[in-house]
């Protein structure tokens, strides 16, 4: 994984046939995605419980970009080593998910992953401050974790232009998760985010026997913002 700035468009397979993942994430992939994103849930720090470590290393075979996992899990560190297995390229934890982030984002790069750094909403993004030497990805969501299809949270293309500034030229991805579409797209590409994660905005309208909605879907992102 080389640094750029590049926009990348990481569909959420949390929109995807839950019964045919390995189509879906194939067929996306030849769509145009640049990274898939894995949303990993379980129940007690997000209200929905989706999959672990055995389910990530099965579908690890049929990704060729980067599988980019997303913990919305707590505890975090006891998982580490198991999502390190699977093949995680990025693994995020949430800095709500703990009170020890610090060492969070240490163990992840130890383990042989892209340390990432996801913030909820109501967090202050300054809260990153002392800890952006130890990380390669900031995920800002823009929804409430937890569910596919929710509405954009317009205020927190602030946060990511404040993050931008704090980051300068360090090289760690923005990341943006939750109702990415192309309307939202733009604003927060403009921001400073180089990674949009989008769900419902790509698999909408097609399927892995009929995948040229996902292409017409990621297309229109990249348009909107301009990165075509
Ligand atoms: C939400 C997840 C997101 C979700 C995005 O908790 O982290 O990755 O799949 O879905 P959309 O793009 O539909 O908002
Ligand atoms: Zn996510």
């Amino acid at each position: 994984m080389t640094f750029s700035h590049d926009l990348k468009i990481a569909p959420s397979i949390l929109a995807a046939d839950f019964a045919d993942f390995g189509r879906e994430i194939e067929a996306v992939e030849a769509q145009g995605a640049d990274w898939i994103h894995v949303d990993v849930m379980d129940g007690h720090f997000v209200p929905n419980l989706t999959f672990g470590p055995p389910l990530v290393k099965a579908i690890r075979k049929h990704i060729k970009t980067v599988m980019d996992v997303h913990l919305m899990i707590a505890p975090v560190d006891p998982y580490i080593d198991a999502f390190a297995d699977a093949g995680a390229d990025v693994l995020t934890a949430h800095l709500e998910a703990g009170p020890h982030t610090h060492r969070t984002l240490q163990a992840i790069r130890g383990a042989g992953c892209k340390a990432g750094l996801a913030l909820n909403p109501g967090t202050p993004v300054e809260a990153v401050k002392p800890l952006l030497d130890l990380t390669d990805l900031i995920c800002i969501m823009t929804v409430n974790p937890g569910f596919g299809g929710q509405k954009f949270i317009h205020s927190q293309v602030e946060q990511v232009r404040t993050l931008r500034a704090l980051i300068g030229d360090r090289p760690i991805h923005i990341e943006i998760d939750g109702g990415v579409d192309p309307t939202t797209a733009p604003l927060v590409r403009a921001a400073g985010a180089d990674v949009l994660v989008a769900g419902s905005a790509v698999f909408k309208g097609g399927s892995a026997a009929e995948p040229a909605a996902y292409g017409d879907n990621i297309r229109a992102i990249r348009a909107a913002t301009g990165d075509l």
